[in-house]
């Protein structure tokens, strides 16, 4: 059973969706089908003056569509159909008779939104696990069961668009603003003011939407211009790779000219076409692949870490504390400077005030993470500890004599774990007694930003320590992918060829803003000169000198970083590297110090004939050092290089990843 009505004879019928049993509910097949007999049943029910659809259990409502049922489709005609089924079903909910109520608490997404949407009112609750989108999108595949058409005339087509396009997940206080639900309510009353409102005892008003904003909508040329601007900044962002949210946008914007009947209808055929894509199938995959990695992790241990040290409070330590802190485990943090831990606390309290301000955090637990963030100058806290994380300077000495330390003081059953970007972490655990609890922790820069983490395994590493390094991953939000210590591990490995191709187009004849342009065409989140900026140029040139010396000098960047070095340009840090910053601008200095003249032109002298094949030489850069570091072991599948590499360095997540990427241009005749 996965749907079931409370009181059949009573005047509020409850739709309770899905099965307390399992562990998540999406609109699958069953689901569906259940909620259509319930239907029938509703429908027949006389003297009803009001119907709830909620979840079957406290902090649950509906996750959205099943992801089986998205990835086996490859005809649009099928998918259409599918559509127009979910669409049936919740229009038979939007006619209903009785006061309708939607009654929210835990995910609310997707289908489990266009649910809500049929309904007249839409309570949810305050909770944090309450959380309410349209993450369609991101699928590659657009809202079919009347998202786009409900949502723009609930809450206008700018804010409809806003959801429909980014796939935010908004809390219930956000999406009430926004018009999209009725009223908020705490988790513990939900069901009580749920049934005042069915039963017509309790009176709701829409929130009226600003009169300039109808003005503009309520007109066909109005629409056009909003449509535009939408349109406008998906290009800038996608550069029109992903055709979901550009059709979303058609679709919203045309059906509002139309009946809801003909909207839904373009509705369905959109669906149809997206969602037989090869993008909706690789961003499908890519979405599995993300759920996949948590797989390894060894989630019960990681749980019952709860104490850590992190040793080295620079960018990375700092950040890292923070996020051990954030999610329940109390941390030492030790600098010998002083100043480096005044910066690193200021730093976890502005990201903490700003958590809590965006109802991402509960002001209570805002204050016990704060108090779980303890600076120290001292090594006090590693006796205790029940992970050490260490990330001072990138140095094997130092790191060597700090790990020495370390062993001495920790206890028998700790995990040590070394942030190193580019050491052998055989050779640090080598420092400490008991190497095969020492692991690789690699997390990247920003740390609360980026998903990935290279859980490096050392040739003395023990399963169960990486198995916990990845569960500890899991537990702070990010995606472990676990590789061999070999140099580079598996990210910068890949990254670095591509950085090295991007230094020899412009010996050749290329500038540097267009080969960054050509690179963010290719799809890539930004050009190789930026990102060089943005890593640093005295960190960049150190992982390659390790990558030259231990791979080859397929990884050399010739001269570039030693000249901008030399000058003290460091990259964004320091306000010049290629570029100035923080405006990004080319200055007339640069093709001196490079030596090379048209290195700040718009393009260079061998445009014509370079730049046609750039981007193509720049990606298989990525993809032919993925297939060696594959060959080599370094990660134990091709998924897990494809994941590394969209969660690492931001590869084109509609590509599938290097690998794939090279599968599908193999396959070609
Ligand atoms: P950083 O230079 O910002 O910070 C290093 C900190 O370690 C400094 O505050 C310094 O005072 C402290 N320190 C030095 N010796 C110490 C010791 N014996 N005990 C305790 N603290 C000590 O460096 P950053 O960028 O945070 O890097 C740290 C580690 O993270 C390095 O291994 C680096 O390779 C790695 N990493 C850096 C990334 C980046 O983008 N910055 C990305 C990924 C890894």
């Amino acid at each position: 059973m996965t749907v079931a009505v409370d009181h059949p004879v009573a005047a509020v019928a409850r739709v309770r969706i899905g099965d307390p049993a399992a562990r998540a509910t999406v609109l699958d097949a069953k689901t569906i089908e259940t909620l259509e007999k319930t239907m029938t049943r509703i429908e027949a029910q006389l003297g009803l003056k009001g119907v709830i659809f909620t979840g079957c259990a406290p902090g649950r409502f509906l996750a959205g569509a099943d992801l089986g049922a998205i990835e086996g489709v490859v005809d649009p005609q099928e998918g259409a159909r599918l559509a127009a089924r979910g669409q049936a079903l919740f229009h038979r909910i939007a006619r209903l008779g009785p006061i309708t109520v939607a009654a929210i608490d835990g995910a609310c997404l997707g289908g489990g939104l266009e649910l809500a949407l049929a309904c007249r009112w839409i309570l949810a609750t305050d909770s944090p696990a309450t959380r309410l989108g349209l993450p369609e999108v991101q699928l590659g595949i657009l809202p079919g069961w009347g998202g786009t058409q409900r949502l723009p005339r609930r809450i206008g087509l700018a804010r409809a668009l806003d959801w429909i396009l980014t796939g935010r997940r908004f809390d219930a206080r956000s999406a009430e603003r926004a018009g999209v639900v009725s009223l908020v309510v705490p988790p513990e009353r939900l069901d009580e003011i749920a049934v005042e409102v069915a039963d017509g005892k309790r009176e709701l008003r829409r929130r009226p939407r600003p009169l300039a904003e109808r003005l503009i909508e309520g007109t066909a040329p109005g629409r056009a211009v909003v449509a535009a601007a939408a349109r406008k900044r998906v290009l800038a962002e996608t550069h029109g790779r992903y055709p979901a949210p550009l059709r979303a946008i058609d679709v919203a914007t045309r059906g509002l000219s139309k009946s809801l009947a003909e909207g839904l209808a373009l509705e369905a055929r959109a669906l149809g076409d997206l969602i037989a894509s090869p993008t909706s199938k690789e961003l499908v995959r890519i979405f599995r692949l993300f759920e996949g990695a948590k797989k390894s992790a060894d989630r019960a241990a990681a749980d019952r870490v709860a104490t850590a040290a992190v040793i080295g409070g620079g960018v990375m330590g700092a950040g890292i504390a923070g996020l051990l802190a954030e999610n329940g485990i109390a941390v030492r943090l030790r600098d010998p400077r002083g100043p480096a831990l005044v910066d690193a606390l200021a730093r976890f309290q502005k990201r903490i005030d700003e958590r809590v301000r965006r109802k991402r955090l509960r002001a209570a637990e805002g204050r016990a993470a704060l108090d779980r963030f303890q600076p120290t100058l001292g090594l006090d806290g590693v006796a205790r500890a029940d992970v050490v994380v260490e990330a001072i300077v990138e140095d094997l000495a130092a790191k060597k004599a700090c790990l020495a330390e370390i062993g001495a003081l920790v206890s028998a059953t700790a995990l040590v774990a070394s942030n190193t970007s580019s050491l052998s972490v055989t050779a640090l655990a080598s420092a400490v007694p008991r190497p095969e609890r020492v692991v690789g922790l690699h997390f990247f820069h920003p740390v609360e930003r980026m998903p990935l983490v290279e859980v490096v395994r050392g040739e003395r590493t023990s399963p169960q320590a990486v198995a916990l390094a990845c569960g500890i991953a899991v537990r702070l939000g990010k995606t472990p992918v676990v590789v061999a210590d070999r140099p580079g591990f598996l990210v910068n490995r890949v990254l670095a060829p591509f950085l090295a191709q991007a230094a020899a187009l412009l010996a050749e004849g290329l500038s540097i803003p267009e080969i960054d342009h050509i690179a963010t065409d290719e799809g890539m989140p930004m050009g190789p000169f930026v990102l060089l900026d943005e890593v640093g140029l005295d960190v960049a040139s150190a992982v390659s000198a390790v990558l030259v010396a231990g791979l080859g000098d397929r990884f050399a960047t010739g001269d570039l970083l030693e000249r901008l070095k030399k000058a003290g340009r460091l990259g964004k840090k320091n306000g010049a590297g290629f570029y100035r910053w923080p405006k990004r601008t080319l200055d007339r200095e640069l093709p001196d110090l490079l030596g090379i003249a048209w290195a700040a032109s718009p393009r260079g002298p061998k445009s014509a004939s370079l730049a046609p094949t750039a981007g193509d030489r720049l990606m298989r850069a990525i993809a032919d050092e993925a297939s060696r570091a594959l060959a080599e072991g370094v990660a134990a599948s091709a998924d897990d290089v494809d994941l590394a590499c969209i969660a690492g360095i931001g590869y084109p997540p509609f590509r599938g990843g290097p690998l794939r990427d090279r599968a599908r241009a193999a396959a070609r005749p």
